[in-house]
């Protein structure tokens, strides 16, 4: 936990800095060069715990965690997972960079993912990787408002009174976008159960992703982003969606992915990569 609450509080200093703050010794050596101009207003950042940690520091999300099988809880994730969102690539690298240069003897960065989402603001919601508009059906409109039982989770801490939080679930999904696109239409609007043009249900297809999902009734609030990292060697594109969804129990996560990579028409052009499930709660862990 000390490489912990030193990790957090160089970053601290670090978020202190581009908000205004004099900086302290301990950044100066990144805050020299630094392009603070460049990292934009609304960026975020937002910190996930791992089972390991999340335990420690929110003891509540002990059972939460505890309903997911042994076998589907990624041991091997990590303890944190750190989402930088702006609307601007250079932004999100520069904060990315600094805070992992920070994290250097302190932590061991495992990877970095950039995804984007379109935002040309154009049909119902943004298409993802296979081209079709993706969020239409989002709960609540793609926020999270507490109280919200099936999003939230909600505890008393006894040093800051009431506080919750989120579990996460992320899974770098490789998509076969190669074959994908030599789908017919129909085909593609068969797997996926909607117009592609306009993100309208099929009317009688009741074996397709979006049928199959919905059927599963579990809310969950999704926010995929796309990736592509070029060719890889032998044959084919390394791209897909960088795959991040929210409930107030992880299981539910869990569950609605494992039924989403295995029966499903989709499936068939997954390969699923990597992942984790953590837990994001509303403030600082000290705070
Ligand atoms: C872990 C894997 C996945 C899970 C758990 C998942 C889950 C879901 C859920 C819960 C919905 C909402 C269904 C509803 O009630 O209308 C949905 C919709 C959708 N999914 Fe997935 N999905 C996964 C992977 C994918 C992939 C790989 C694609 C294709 C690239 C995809 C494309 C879509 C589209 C286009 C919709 C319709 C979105 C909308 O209603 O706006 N999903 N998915």
């Amino acid at each position: 936990m000390d490489s912990l609450h030193r990790l957090m509080s160089i970053w601290q200093q670090f978020l202190n800095f581009i908000e205004g703050d004099t900086p302290t010794a301990a950044i100066d050596t990144v805050t020299e060069t630094i392009l603070t101009d460049v990292i934009a207003e609304n960026a975020s950042i937002s910190v996930g715990y791992g089972e390991n940690v999340s335990t420690i520091l929110y003891p509540q999300t002990n059972s939460r965690f505890r309903e997911v099988e042994v076998s589907a809880r990624d041991q091997a994730a990590g303890d944190l997972f750190v989402q930088v969102c702006s609307n601007d690539f250079r932004s999100a690298w520069e904060i990315v960079r600094t805070l992992t240069a920070l994290s250097i003897g302190r932590a061991e960065p495992r990877f970095t993912h950039f995804g984007s989402v379109d935002s040309r603001q154009a049909g119902p919601a943004p298409r993802n990787t296979f081209g079709f508009h993706d969020g239409i059906t989002d709960a609540a409109g793609g926020a999270i408002t507490p109280p919200d039982h099936d999003l939230r989770m909600e505890f008393d801490r006894p040093a800051s009174g009431s506080l919750g939080g989120t579990f996460m679930i992320f899974r770098q999904l490789r998509l076969a976008v190669e074959r994908w696109d030599t789908e017919s239409l129909s085909r593609q609007e068969q797997i996926i159960g909607r117009s592609k043009a306009t993100g309208v249900p099929l009317k009688g297809v009741h074996d397709s992703h979006v049928a199959l999902m919905s059927s599963a009734a579990t809310r969950i609030l999704r926010r995929p982003y796309s990736y592509t990292y070029g060719p890889i060697p032998n044959g084919g594109i390394d791209a897909g969606m960088l795959f991040i969804a929210y409930a107030g129990r992880p299981n539910s996560l869990v569950k609605l992915a494992e039924l989403a990579l295995s029966s499903d028409p989709v499936a068939r052009y997954v390969h699923d990569i990597d992942g984790g499930l953590y837990f994001f709660p509303d403030r600082p862990w000290d705070q």
